[in-house]
């Protein structure tokens, strides 16, 4: 496949070395078209070195193969990592200026853009409406990623982690369609840990892996993902802005917040269903008798709730699709038919969890539960495929 690397004058274009790596390792043939100003971060000779081709920035090197068409005409896709506020109004415009604007314009592959600039710039109205812009016309943009920056800043701005960037193409290559743009999507992710003292806590085992393919499929689909995720130790998925919580009241108050403005609310993380009915302050201290029994009492139900929300049409908490997820031991489906009947959700993705099912796995199988209609079967495979069927049946319900 060829892929044509655009790289524009951001301080993250040392990135996008990496992002280039991974396409030529896994035998793309790649063409990195800078801008001027990228090559005042990163210079020609190492993307000529990385990518094994030539490298030009503007229109009159090699006129006699007409490069400003050429390079877009055959490209299978376009990724520009990272994309500045610069960029983005340029090819918003129209404007073809350089090889990499020109290649813009004819280009009629899929286009990835993965903008990284300071806060103050991403949410300016010019670079907000751009950004739309480039969206209707059918580009993905991905939502930069929040933390550090240039400098001692921190906020939304940052290129996400060029191997999820790089995943996010490998999807688009494949010709996954962006048939959840403009939706709003929350994802819980990972399990809920409830404090008996300052240093013990009750857990479960969820790893987050399927709530993280969740938010990653969806923002590759073109949707405006929040992911709250509740103890997990993985990379921050593109295009997914990511919300940290640990106990269940804290996931529960993250969703309820995210929730007033989505479309579809997926709760894939494992929620514990009782907390210790006292937090202790100081560390619980070994004693020479019997350990005290630890009371346990309930916790809410967040899928519940969200669900009676809904029915009851308070104010703020209305989306369309609310998805839960069942985590079954034993009597796998007949459990799932009854949790999606008294939860009041749309889609009920049923899994069965053991020891090595399930959590911490890079695959899983399931059966995906609809109210009012057939089972849909995913056969095992990675947990992606379980997430892309999901939001299959997600937006079938949307239309
Ligand atoms: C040190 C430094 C870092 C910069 N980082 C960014 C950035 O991350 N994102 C951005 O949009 N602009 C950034 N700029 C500003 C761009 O380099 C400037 O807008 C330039 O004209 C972009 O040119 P280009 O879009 O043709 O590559 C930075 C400038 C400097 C001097």
């Amino acid at each position: 496949m060829k892929v044509v690397l655009g790289v524009s004058g951001g301080i993250a274009a040392y990135k996008a070395c990496e992002l280039l790596r991974l396409f030529t390792e896994s035998g793309h043939q790649v063409r990195v078209v800078p801008t001027r100003e990228a090559l005042r971060f990163v210079g020609e000779p190492t993307w000529a070195a990385l990518s094994g081709n030539p490298v030009a920035t503007d229109v009159w090197d090699d006129v006699h193969e007409v490069p400003h068409v050429r390079i877009g005409q055959t490209a299978d896709l376009v990724v520009v990592a990272p994309a500045t506020a610069d960029l983005l109004a340029k090819a918003a415009h129209g404007l073809a200026g350089d090889l990499l604007t020109n290649t813009l314009l004819t280009a009629r592959c899929p286009v990835v853009f993965a903008p990284a600039m300071h806060t103050e710039m991403w949410q300016h109205p010019a670079t907000r409406a751009n950004v739309a812009t480039l969206r209707e016309r059918g580009s993905l943009v991905i939502d930069p990623a929040v933390g550090r920056l240039t400098g001692a800043d921190t906020g939304p701005g940052r290129l996400p982690d060029p191997t999820e960037i790089f995943r996010i193409c490998l999807r688009v290559l494949r010709g996954r369609s962006l048939d959840l743009a403009g939706q709003k999507v929350v994802v819980s992710a990972g399990g809920t840990r409830e404090a008996l003292d300052p240093v013990r806590f009750i857990g479960n085992r969820s790893s987050g892996l399927q709530g993280y393919a969740l938010a990653r499929t969806a923002a590759a689909r073109g949707a405006e993902v929040t992911l709250i995720a509740a103890n997990v130790a993985l990379p921050d998925p593109a295009g997914a802005t990511v919300v940290r919580v640990e106990s269940t009241a804290e996931l529960r108050e993250a969703v309820l917040a995210a929730s007033g403005h989505a479309d579809v609310v997926v709760m894939a993380a494992a929620v514990a269903d009782f907390r210790p009915a006292a937090r202790h302050d100081a560390k619980i201290k070994k004693t020479d008798g019997e350990p005290e029994p630890i009371h346990l009492t309930k916790n809410p139900d967040i899928l519940a709730e969200l669900g009676e929300r809904r029915r009851a049409a308070v104010p703020g908490t209305s989306p369309k699709v609310i998805v839960g997820f069942a985590a079954e031991t034993h009597d796998v489906l007949a459990n799932g038919q009854a949790k999606l009947a008294r939860k009041g959700c749309d889609l009920l993705v049923v899994n069965e969890v053991g020891e090595h099912l399930a959590f911490g796995t890079p695959d899983n199988a399931a059966t995906v539960l609809v109210a009012g209609g057939e089972p849909i079967e995913v056969p095992r495979g990675p947990k992606e495929d379980v997430a892309d069927a999901v939001w299959d049946a997600v937006a079938a319900r949307l239309s």
